[in-house]
């Protein structure tokens, strides 16, 4: 499974990238909000850190706004994947950038018939959001259960890119549910590494190599 950061913050996703260990990145409105700068900047920037698909997210209701801010946002950089939201324009738009090569990433799906839809329309992601789907208590990997499996029995090659993740588990249990992609919050990547058992064992073996250094 590919992980990829959910933010906008250069010195987030810096960090990752430099371990080596980042795929991709997803942004949004909200999440390009938070930071200081021009949009299309702060997206040039983060394409010169991250080795994979970089997503920004247009903001147009209608077919002809998402297109040409689809086609602009296509010029920063090869790796821009253009998200575009699941309405009905929408998927026109995904169509037509599909037939134009260039990569679209079909976000705000909420059931498995808007990632059946996105699919068909030439999608190469799809985004369902568990965590706010836990919010209103569906369970949301059931979401990403079903996308799965549908989307293995017609060999759609769209990827399921599990969103709106908030926790630990929830990689766990989208990596056992076969996304594709998970992506997350900085906070809840750097998460991954810890198991307290970790910090225990590892500092009384450097306890022991204490007293064998007295030997050497
Ligand atoms: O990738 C989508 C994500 O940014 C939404 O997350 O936590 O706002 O539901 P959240």
């Amino acid at each position: 499974m590919k992980l990829f950061l959910d933010t906008a913050n250069l010195e987030e996703i810096r960090k990752v990238a430099a371990m080596g260990l980042l795929d991709g990145v997803t942004t949004n409105p909200t999440l390009v909000s938070r930071e200081k700068g021009a949009f299309k900047d702060i997206l040039r920037n983060i394409c010169e850190v991250v080795p994979g698909p970089v997503n920004a997210e247009v903001v147009s209701t209608d077919t002809e706004g998402m297109l040409k801010e689809g086609h602009e946002l296509a010029k920063i950089h090869p790796n821009i994947v253009v998200k575009i939201p699941m309405t009905r324009a929408g998927l026109v738009a995904v169509r037509k950038l599909s037939s134009e090569k260039i990569p679209t990433n079909v976000t705000l799906i909420f059931s498995p018939n808007q990632a059946l839809l996105a699919a068909k329309a030439g999608a190469s992601y799809v985004s369902p959001f568990l965590g706010r789907l836990d919010d209103i208590s569906h369970v949301g990997m059931d979401l990403v259960r079903q996308i799965v499996a549908i989307f293995d029995n017609y060999e759609f090659e769209t990827e399921v890119l599990a969103a709106s993740l908030r926790n630990p588990v929830h990689i766990v249990e989208a990596a056992l549910a076969g996304a594709d992609i998970s992506t997350l919050p900085a906070k809840v990547f750097d998460q991954m590494f810890d198991h307290p058992l970790t910090d225990i064992g590892l500092r009384k073996f450097l306890e022991d190599w204490e007293k064998v250094k007295q030997t050497i």
